[in-house]
């Protein structure tokens, strides 16, 4: 991996909620490199975007609160700047396309408007982000773009809103950018297109990209490395082909069943994990995916097993959190 250009160590949020603190994020910790491609994967609720949120500083408070870890960007740790400092940081340095639209669009404002205000904010005069504005919706592949500046968001189709999403994230050209399942809600054709946007965008401009998501096809296409999360927890971590070829973790292992692949001429059936992950305020004991493992031991239910390196030489960086080595498993 190149310099990282972000480290987050040992991030943990919580939820304080009326019986008190719930831990939504816990202890995690990633690198990205200058230029890389990076994938968070994980079921619904494992916490992807409340760990990119607190990333970012922008996880909905209350109710909820970082309460211990780093976010190292630029060799600073970002916890520790003011709000007004962190600002200048988010967006400049690292930004993000959430995966509520609506959560960085304002229906009541008009997009070039939009953008052009978050220029400003970071120091560019007027004239500057009008027309860096006009210049990156162009980029984003919007048509007649001093015109389409003028629009408001509802006057925009899905796949355009989503460009728009992108180029208000990618305006003031960040390092990092996380793309939070910026394609589940659109079609097929248009989520391909917006991947295509987004690694060209990448390659131009030479920002490394988190792409969080359901879907490891996407991962399988654009990432050099993987994230695995469940119930908070970074379980697996690895370079992309290698987790896919040899997964050490059995969340990652059932995660890959579920999806279609063809191995030579075999097909194989799709497999969904039984069960659901689990509710944050009524976490499992010792390992969070015990309840639905089939590889569980004794051990599993009681103690919590750390992210530990796997062994070999082509396995290099490829970390696990599992008591039970994928020999000893029955499934
Ligand atoms: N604003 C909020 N208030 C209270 N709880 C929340 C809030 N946002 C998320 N949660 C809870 O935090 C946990 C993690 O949610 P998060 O949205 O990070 O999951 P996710 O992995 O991004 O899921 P998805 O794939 O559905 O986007 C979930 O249990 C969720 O219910
Ligand atoms: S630690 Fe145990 S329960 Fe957890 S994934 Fe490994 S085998 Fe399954
Ligand atoms: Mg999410």
């Amino acid at each position: 991996m190149s310099a990282p250009v972000l480290e987050v160590r040992d991030l943990t949020t919580v939820l304080n909620l009326a019986q008190g603190p719930v831990e939504v994020v816990r202890g995690v910790s990633l690198d990205v490199g200058a230029g890389e491609t990076v994938g968070l994967v994980g079921e619904s609720g494992c916490g992807k975007t409340m760990a990119m949120l607190s990333v970012m500083g922008l996880h909905p408070q209350p109710p909820a609160e970082i309460v211990a870890g780093e976010v190292i960007v630029g060799g600073r740790d970002i916890r520790k700047l003011s709000e007004e400092e962190r600002r200048m940081v988010r967006g400049a340095q690292v930004a993000m396309v959430y995966q509520d639209p609506m959560t960085s669009l304002n229906p009541l404002m008009r997009i070039g408007d939009q953008i052009g205000e978050v220029l400003v904010a970071h120091g560019r005069s007027a004239d500057e982000a009008r027309n860096r504005t006009v210049e990156i919706l162009g980029q984003v592949g919007i048509p007649q773009p001093r015109r389409a500046a003028e629009s408001y968001p509802h006057e925009y189709s899905g796949g355009m809103r989503q460009r728009a999403m992108i180029a208000m994230a990618l305006a003031l050209h960040p390092q990092v950018l996380i793309a939070d399942e910026p394609t589940t809600a659109l079609d097929v054709t248009i989520q391909q297109q917006i991947i295509t946007l987004v690694t060209d965008l990448q390659q131009a401009m030479g920002m490394a990209v988190i792409w969080v998501t359901h879907d490891l096809g996407v991962v399988a296409r654009v990432a050099e490395r993987i994230l695995v999360m469940y119930g908070g927890h970074i379980v697996e971590r690895g370079p992309t082909d290698q987790v896919f070829r040899d997964p050490e973790h059995p969340y990652t292992a059932g995660l890959l069943e579920s999806i279609p692949r063809v191995r030579g001429a075999e097909r194989h059936p799709l497999r969904q994990i039984p069960g659901a992950p689990p509710d944050p305020t009524h976490q499992p004991t010792g390992c969070p995916f015990h309840p639905r493992c089939p590889n569980a031991v004794e051990k599993c239910v009681s103690e919590m097993p750390p992210l530990t390196e796997r062994g070999g030489a082509d396995h290099a960086e490829h970390w696990a959190a599992c008591w039970v080595p994928p020999e000893e498993w029955v499934a």
